[in-house]
Order: C-alpha cells, then sequence, then structure tokens
C-alpha cells in the first residue's frame, strides 16, 4: 500500500527508477569518477569499486529505500519514528544535513561546466583545450562566483518553481543521449595515438597500484555516486509502495550508474595517457582533470558543435542531482521546522550563496585558507564524503541491527521482492558494514590530519 500523507508518490516502477537513476547520474560519474580512478590505482580502484558497490552498496540502497518506505518520512523523521533516543535522532539529522553541505560546493563544480559550455557556445573552443585556461578561470574570483551564480539560480528556480516533473521529464530523454554521446567521445578518445595505454591502466586491475587510498576514495566515490547515506533513498522511498520491487529496481539502478561511470573513466583517462602522458603528475591532477583533458579530445575531433552538446548534457544530468540535493535539504526544514515552502527554499539558497562563494574564493582570494592543507572546495568534498556520509552510514546500519531488526527489514524488503540475494545483505549488514566503516573513518581522518600515510 502507498502512503498515503499527502506527499505525493511515484507514478510506479518506472518513475521511482527514472528518479533514482537521475538522482544518481550526475557530476559523481562524469567529473568525480575518472579523476578518482585516475589518481588511486586505475584498474585496482574499478575492481575495489564494483566489489563495493555490488555488496555494501546494495546493502545499504536495499536498507534506506525500505526505511523509506516502512515509515513514510524523510531521514529525521523516519529515524524518529522508531526511537526518540539521542543517538537515534542524531543519525536522523545527519544525513539531513550532508545534502546542505554538497550542494554549494556541488553548484560550484556545475559553474565550472556553465563556463565550458559557453566557451563552446560562444565559439572559443580551441581557447578551452589550452594549457593554462582552467587554472586561469580558476584564478578568478568574479568568474567563478558569476557562473557558479548561473548554476544555483537554475537549481533554486526548479525548486521554487516546484517544476520537478518537468526535470524527470526531461531527464526521460536526456539520459539514453548522453549515454550514446559518451559512446562516440569514448570511441575518440581510446582511438588517439598512446590512448591504449590508458584503456589498460584503467582496466586491467594491477595490485602495484593498491593502497589503502583506494579502499577509501572507492567508498566515498560509492557513497556519492549513488546517492547513499544523505537522506535521499529514505525520502525516495517514502514516495514508493509495494509495487516496486526494491531488490530488481536497486540493481538497475547501479548498473545504469556504474556503466556510465566506467565509459566516463574511458572517455577521461585514454585522453590523459594520449595528451599528457600518463605519470603520476597527470593523473593525480584531481578535480579538474576533465575539465583539462576533454577538451583537447573535442579539438582533435574537430568540432565546437561536441563540445556544446557534450557540456549541455553534463549541464543537465548535473541540475537533475542537485535538484533533488536542494529539494532534500527544503523538505528537510519543510517537515521538521513547519516552515513554509518559499521559506526553505530562501534558507537554502542563503547556505547555498555562502558555501558556494566560499569554495570559490577557496581557489583564489582565500587559496591562503587551505584547511587541512586542502583548498576549501575539497574540504567539503572530504568532510561530507570521507567523514559524514561513513557516519550517517553507520547510524542507519545500526538502526536497521538494533532498533529495526534484521529480521523486521528482510519482512519489509520481501514485501515486494523475492530478495534473491538475502545473503549477501544478512552478511554486509551483520558483519561487514560496520568493521569497515570504521576502518575508513579512522583512517581517512588519520591522513587528513596527516598522522598516518595511507
Ligand atoms: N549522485 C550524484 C552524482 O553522482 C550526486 C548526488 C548525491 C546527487 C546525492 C543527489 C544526492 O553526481
Amino acid at each position: 500500500m502507498k502512503h498515503d500523507n499527502g506527499r505525493g508518490s511515484f507514478s510506479g516502477k518506472m518513475g521511482y527508477v527514472l528518479a533514482t537513476a537521475g538522482s544518481a547520474v550526475g557530476l559523481g560519474n562524469i567529473w568525480r569518477f575518472p579523476y578518482l580512478a585516475a589518481k588511486y590505482g586505475g584498474g585496482a580502484f574499478l575492481l575495489v569499486y564494483i566489489l563495493l558497490a555490488l555488496t555494501f552498496g546494495y546493502a545499504m540502497i536495499m536498507s534506506e529505500t525500505a526505511i523509506g518506505r516502512m515509515t513514510g518520512k524523510s531521514p529525521v523523521g523516519a529515524f524518529a519514528s522508531f526511537s526518540k533516543r539521542g543517538w537515534v535522532r542524531a543519525g536522523g539529522w545527519i544525513n539531513a544535513i550532508i545534502p546542505m553541505l554538497i550542494v554549494p560546493y556541488y553548484s560550484v563544480i556545475g559553474g565550472w561546466v556553465c563556463r565550458y559550455l559557453w566557451g563552446y557556445i560562444s565559439g572559443q573552443g580551441d581557447a578551452m583545450a589550452l594549457e593554462g585556461t582552467f587554472e586561469g578561470f580558476l584564478g578568478s574570483p568574479v568568474a567563478t562566483i558569476a557562473f557558479f551564480a548561473v548554476f544555483a539560480a537554475m537549481t533554486m528556480a526548479v525548486i521554487f518553481g516546484g517544476v520537478r516533473n518537468g526535470i524527470e521529464k526531461v531527464s526521460r530523454i536526456m539520459m539514453p543521449i548522453l549515454a550514446v554521446l559518451t559512446l562516440v567521445v569514448v570511441g575518440f578518445s581510446v582511438t588517439r595515438p598512446g590512448a591504449l595505454a590508458g584503456v589498460r591502466y584503467f582496466l586491467v586491475p594491477d595490485l602495484r597500484n593498491f593502497s589503502l587510498m583506494t579502499v577509501v576514495s572507492a567508498l566515498g566515490q560509492m557513497f556519492y555516486s549513488l546517492s547513499i547515506a544523505m537522506g535521499i533513498l529514505i525520502t525516495f522511498g517514502s514516495y514508493t509502495g509495494r509495487e516496486v520491487d526494491i531488490e530488481q529496481t536497486t540493481v538497475q539502478v547501479e548498473i545504469f550508474d556504474t556503466a556510465i561511470a566506467v565509459l566516463a573513466g574511458l572517455m577521461v583517462i585514454p585522453a590523459v595517457f594520449a595528451f599528457s602522458g600518463g605519470n603520476a603528475a597527470a593523473l593525480g591532477k584531481g578535480p579538474s582533470l576533465m575539465f583539462v583533458t576533454l577538451p583537447k579530445v573535442f579539438e582533435s575531433m574537430g568540432g565546437a558543435w561536441i563540445g556544446v552538446l557534450f557540456f549541455l548534457l553534463v549541464l543537465m544530468a548535473a541540475l537533475t542531482s542537485s535538484v533533488s540535493l536542494a529539494e532534500t535539504a527544503c523538505a528537510t526544514f519543510e517537515d521538521e521546522l513547519g516552515w513554509s515552502r518559499p521559506k526553505a527554499a530562501a534558507l537554502v539558497s542563503v547556505i547555498l550563496a555562502a558555501l558556494g562563494s566560499l569554495s570559490c574564493l577557496g581557489f583564489n582570494a582565500l587559496s591562503h585558507v587551505a584547511p587541512m592543507g586542502m583548498d576549501i572546495l575539497s574540504f567539503f568534498d572530504f568532510l561530507t564524503n570521507s567523514v559524514m556520509m561513513p557516519v550517517a552510514a553507520v547510524a542507519t546500519i545500526v538502526l536497521v541491527l538494533k532498533v529495526i531488526g534484521l529480521d523486521n527489514m528482510e519482512r519489509e524488503i520481501m514485501r515486494s521482492s523475492a530478495f534473491h540475494r538475502r545473503g549477501v545483505y544478512r552478511f554486509v549488514v551483520k558483519y561487514l558494514a560496520l568493521i569497515m566503516l570504521a576502518v575508513i573513518l579512522v583512517s581517512s581522518v588519520c591522513d587528513a590530519f596527516g598522522w598516518i600515510h595511507i
């Protein structure tokens, strides 16, 4: 039965899968995955990522969606409906706060995408491919903030206007085009001279490239890319009923999301080998990697049109994700503080403007501010992905084990699904999850403080 508490619901299975895939596929797949894979081990990273997604990611998505469906509430209310104890409430809030910290810096990267799109539209495609263009752009406080503001305004326009349905219709058309276009760019990228070494680096695991950081970064990336541990899936689950086979849809979303990430890796990493050599410096470029290498691929494909098309699609994929982040943040204020939508959206806008501008300035006017040795954007990324999300995931797993009970969870899941991978689910939730999360959390924090080197 659907929860009829006036919060609206998806039209059915297809609506749920589309919304979840629209939220999952975004900058995380196209921008973040390739640079992490390049930096932290290539094929070793890919292998660890896939293993984690099939076990850990699977168990987390199933748990969150089922919790949402059981309670019919967004994270804060969902956690609180099981118990009023302090840690349970805190667990709900940490899930809800994460999107508010992500959406500002997500919008800053969205601004970079807008900058490149504008570059191609206005006929400066060649300039985009020049060495130093990206650094020059980042160095300008005015330019970075202006393009960030454009992207943030688009996101908030959707939130204020409530045209969420429109966006979902757009993603129905856009997702397939994005997939096809990605294939075309992959085709070009892997056939550049010297690119094959990159294909090998990305697809063939080499244990010499493996480090603890491979696991830490792959886990953070998996949370980020699948929109796990930030309340999104609890909220989406609350919009579904028994007609949605949670197990089947989870597998579909995981496959689609991972496929786009792998294609993005095949677009970017071989190009790094073809155009910049495959040395550690070129591979370790970090957040700028996509913006530095892809314009070179487009230039060699010989047309600005491909740049326009590509960045337009990335922009749309990014928008569906940022809207779902901002939407969750708004919903929390509405549900928990009893605020009206405009008031909630206004507060989200203020947080977005303040934290987003800070991230922009971290590359120029405030570049001397380097929390834990990182620029401000990377710091927010680290704080949310490597610290807060593991904590949020711990809260969810402990809630399942200690408060809801594994048996009750399984009963909820089996209301709609055959639950073929029940054994995997049980094993991960009972034994694997907490140990891994503890290892990841401790090691990434120690690494960031410079206490150990992983
Ligand atoms: N999963 C999105 C991406 O890969 C980011 C995101 C996280 C979107 C959380 C919504 C919620 O880009």
